[in-house]
């Protein structure tokens, strides 16, 4: 039986020495309606700061479905469950509450707003976890020219409204950017690696492997291996048929690749 055995000891000590406090998402028997069928059936799951986990699992299988409902898309019904963000009930937060408790999701399909120039949605948006006290412009100004060469995004995009028009690696590189910004406590990032060409699977991969720190938790939901070779996993979880069926350590994601998910079935680890 595959059991999950954290890779990191509490408390968590950053790269500056300090001792960061750790946060937790738990999702718990987390059963989501969509347009009245049932979706997710009983979803269960625990995400740390200073992790960085993975999401598998064959197509329609509701990866999206939870990463929609864990940041409350009106669609998304819950219909039972709990999930509670370092103990809380995350559930009774309205979807800009969550964003500000720090919980960031990185579109699968990421939408287009006409009229809102990305620079200005990323800074409205960094002031909304900010106080004039604690915001710093010039370090959001740094930050942003890092990131966007991290990504390898030119500085015009920032004029250009958010993601319209861009194709579909160029938005895939902007909801990263958005995360590099809005410095979350937990992110869910919905298909970071699809569409990407390979340079740009690498900057996407190096730069959320950079963005990796012991305040956050990260949660990758992929198809494919390829990204994981820049972003490391500590676990990697398999969502099969609405709840997750197996979890396991990163070998999981290549015995995945090389057998398919015919064999995972819901109720295989009992504890996954
Ligand atoms: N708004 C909606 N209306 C109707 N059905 C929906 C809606 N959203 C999701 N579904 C259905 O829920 C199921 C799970 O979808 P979801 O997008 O969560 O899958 P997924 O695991 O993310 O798949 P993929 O790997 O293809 O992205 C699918 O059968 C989908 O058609
Ligand atoms: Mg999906």
């Amino acid at each position: 039986m595959r059991k999950y055995a954290p890779s990191v000891a509490w408390p968590v000590q950053s790269m500056t020495g300090e001792v960061a406090s750790p946060h937790t998402l738990t999702v718990r028997n987390l059963h989501v309606e969509v347009a009245g069928t049932e979706i997710l059936k009983g979803v269960n799951l625990e995400l740390r700061s200073g992790e960085l986990t993975a999401m598998m699992g064959p197509n329609g299988s509701g990866k999206s479905t939870l990463a929609y409902a864990l940041m409350g898309h009106p669609k998304y019904k819950v219909t039972s469950g709990q999930v509670l963000l370092d103990g809380k009930d995350l559930l009774a937060l309205t979807v800009d509450q969550r964003a500000r408790a720090g919980l960031f999701l990185g579109f699968q399909y990421p939408q287009e707003v006409s009229g809102l120039s990305l620079s200005k949605f990323l800074w409205t948006s960094y002031m909304q976890r900010h106080t004039m006290e604690t915001a710093d412009a010039e370090g959001f100004g740094r930050d942003l020219t890092e990131h966007l060469g991290y990504l390898g995004m030119d500085e015009s995009f920032l004029k250009r409204s958010l993601n319209e028009g861009f194709s579909g690696g160029e938005k895939k590189r902007a909801e990263i950017l958005q995360m590099s910004t809005l410095s979350p406590v937990f992110a869910i990032l919905d298909e970071p690696d699809s569409g990407l060409d390979i340079d740009a699977v690498r900057a996407v991969g190096e730069t959320v492997a950079r963005l990796d720190r012991p305040g956050i938790g990260i949660l990758v939901i992929t198809h494919y291996q390829r990204i994981l070779k820049y972003v490391k996993p500590v676990r990697v979880f398999v969502m099969v048929d609405g709840a997750v069926a197996l979890s396991g350590g990163r070998e999981l994601a290549e015995e995945l690749e090389a057998k398919g998910y015919d064999w995972v079935k819901v109720g295989l680890v009992p504890n996954a």
